[in-house]
């Protein structure tokens, strides 16, 4: 049995109608249905979640959500709760992107309240964490992943066997330029020794950390063939049904 079951997430954004969802995950269905070698998560925007789900339901393709907030209820504007995901079947529930960081705001105090919540609601948490292309060329990557894991994750210790790790490069976002293998493979086992030291190497082996940034058919074998590579987050490539279930063959 191998220790980590690999898991390939479709992070759709802000992209996708009801009726195109529907479209997309029926194709997904088709060919990923039954798939058990590898975990496979279809996250919509909020407002296609239900037809997702009704589509994806019983098959082992899973839901997840792009956000939440972390308060069980109340006077939050426009913002949605864990559960109310779970209302609609979610399983996981993508926290700290990148883009919630930049555009939105996200500090890792507000990721870690928000990690908190989602566990408590028995929704499995993927936190995102990556540096720009600047921090990169001033040798501070190390730095900040660790800052952002260590901040995203406090307090967790045991309950961190449930959480999933993305490490998404923002210079490899949206942009055709993926990280190397080998740049990828010494980010994943830095963020892994980082996790030994918030609980201890056991838990640590059994976190699965995603690679995220222009993962696509073409380059998605080597990045997932990496020892500390679990998995991909996939963008732009997930939009595209036979580009998506590419890669997860890639990941059987
Ligand atoms: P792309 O695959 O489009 O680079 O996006 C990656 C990402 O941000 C997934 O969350």
């Amino acid at each position: 049995m191998k220790l980590r079951k690999k898991i390939i997430a479709g992070n759709w954004k802000m992209n996708k109608t009801v009726g195109d969802a529907q479209e997309l995950a029926s194709a997904v269905k088709l060919e990923l249905a039954e798939c058990r070698e590898v975990d496979v998560v279809l996250c919509p925007p909020f407002t296609a979640l239900k037809a997702v789900g009704e589509i994806i339901d019983n098959t082992s393709i899973k839901l997840g959500a792009q956000n939440m907030h972390w308060e069980p209820d109340g006077a939050y504007t426009g913002e949605i709760s864990a559960s109310m995901l779970r209302d609609l079947y979610c399983h996981y529930v993508i926290l700290g992107h990148s883009e919630r960081r930049t555009y939105f705001g996200e500090t890792d105090a507000i990721v870690n309240h928000k990690v908190k919540a989602a566990l408590d609601s028995n929704l499995l948490p993927i936190v995102c964490v990556g540096e720009t292309l600047e921090e990169r060329e001033a040798g501070r990557t190390q730095e900040v992943i660790q800052t952002q894991v260590e901040g995203s994750l406090s307090g967790l210790a045991a309950e961190l066997k449930q959480v999933i790790v993305a490490y998404e490069p923002i210079w490899a976002i949206g942009t055709g330029r993926t990280a190397t293998p080998e740049m990828a493979q010494e980010a994943h086992a830095f963020i892994r020794r980082i996790l030994t030291g918030l609980s201890d190497a056991e838990t640590a082996e059994t976190v699965r950390i995603q690679y995220g940034g222009s993962m696509k058919p073409g380059n998605a074998e080597e990045l997932l063939s990496q020892p500390d590579i679990d998995g991909g987050l996939i963008g732009g490539a997930a939009l595209d049904a036979r580009s998506f279930v590419e890669i997860v063959r890639h990941g059987m």
